[in-house]
């Protein structure tokens, strides 16, 4: 097992490793006592959810579950309401803990009911999906959509912990687990030309354990030099202006793992001196690298995105493999960068 620790405005820890899940009981009592309510879906629950009740049981914690529809729609206001109104009706306070026992979606809604119930209580992430243990699970981000797009509304809160068991991957539908090695690689093509080669040697066999802990270390010493998003943690949205525009014109049919390979792909064909290595990795994972809207169309849909400021947007330009940084264009520049990636 690995231990990844972060130092942001809250110091946590980040477990990585098989069997995990079993020991969740036990690693929360080191941090906490009371109640605890288990937020996960309805994917997720037959398979997990009676384990991670059972440790926290056994560990003397006083467990409620909740468990929601599977998919994006339920990273909703008004599921986001339901959450907090069950807190009420159990009297949760500030000396109790949510659980996120799921993918981004259960995270990122259950992160952003802690982050504002009370003014903020304790919550802790065991993501089961490899995109939310090598991203969202990481950093504090959580949100909800609005019909205009999608992290609309949230806030920064820290989780208190995080388990991320290996062995709950297996149950991952493959697809699935091809959108979590996108944000891998995109992981990768930031920061880790080592993860790139291993991953272009390895293909979808890669060791778990070493490509998530990188992973998570790369996120964790962003995050920790810029938990609020105002510089640095700005790289970690390479390919992600295209992806939310091509998110938000499908009505979120593409899964965003696939939204970021065609993101990331579209810059690597605009900018990266080895983008062919680049597109061939992402085709290695069976992800696309093309889409059917038009630059217009996706330039559109993307300056609709909370990362516009004014009349500019910032971009993640990525030179090579290990080496991208942050750029400021005019939103006219927009439509002609995605089209020379087109
Ligand atoms: N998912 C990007 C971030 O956490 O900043």
């Amino acid at each position: 097992m690995n231990t990844v620790f972060v130092h942001a405005s809250r110091s946590y820890e980040v477990k990585i490793g098989c069997g995990l899940l079993k020991t969740l009981g036990q690693e929360l009592r080191k941090i906490a006592g009371g109640k605890v309510l288990i937020v996960t879906d309805e994917n997720v629950a037959p398979l997990y959810l009676s384990e991670a009740y059972h440790s926290l049981q056994g560990a003397g914690f006083s467990v409620s579950t909740t468990s929601l529809p599977a998919g994006e729609g339920s990273k909703d206001i008004k599921y986001y309401v339901n959450l907090l109104n069950l807190l009420c009706e159990k009297n949760f306070t500030r000396s109790d803990t949510l659980i996120a026992l799921g993918g981004g979606v259960v995270g990122d809604l259950t992160g952003f009911v802690a982050a504002s119930y009370l003014r903020g209580i304790r919550f802790v992430q065991i993501p089961t999906t490899l995109l939310a243990m090598v991203d969202s699970s990481i950093g504090g981000k959580t949100a909800v959509n609005l019909k205009s797009g999608k992290n609309q509304v949230g806030a920064f809160h820290q989780p208190a912990l995080v388990l991320c068991d290996i062995d709950l991957l297996s149950s991952l539908p493959p697809r699935e687990f091809l959108c979590g090695c996108a944000e891998v690689i995109k992981t990768a093509i930031l920061f880790d030309r080592r993860v790139f080669a291993h991953l272009q040697a390895n293909g979808t066999d890669f060791d778990r354990t070493y490509v998530i802990t990188r992973c998570i270390e790369c996120k964790r010493d962003v995050v920790c030099e810029d938990e609020f998003d105002t510089g640095r943690r700005q790289l970690l949205n390479l390919g992600h202006t295209v992806a939310h525009a091509i998110e938000k014109l499908t009505d979120y049919i593409i899964p965003h793992g696939e939204a970021v390979a065609i993101g990331c792909a579209i810059f690597a064909r605009a900018f990266a001196s080895d983008a062919e290595q680049i597109e061939q990795l992402f085709s290695q994972f069976s992800l696309p690298l093309t889409t059917e809207f038009s630059a217009p169309t996706l330039a559109n849909a993307a300056l609709s995105d909370k990362k516009r400021l004014g009349d500019s947007i910032t971009l993640v330009v990525p030179h090579c493999v290990g080496n991208c940084s942050l750029r400021t264009y005019s939103v006219e520049e927009l439509e002609d960068i995605i089209k020379a990636g087109l």
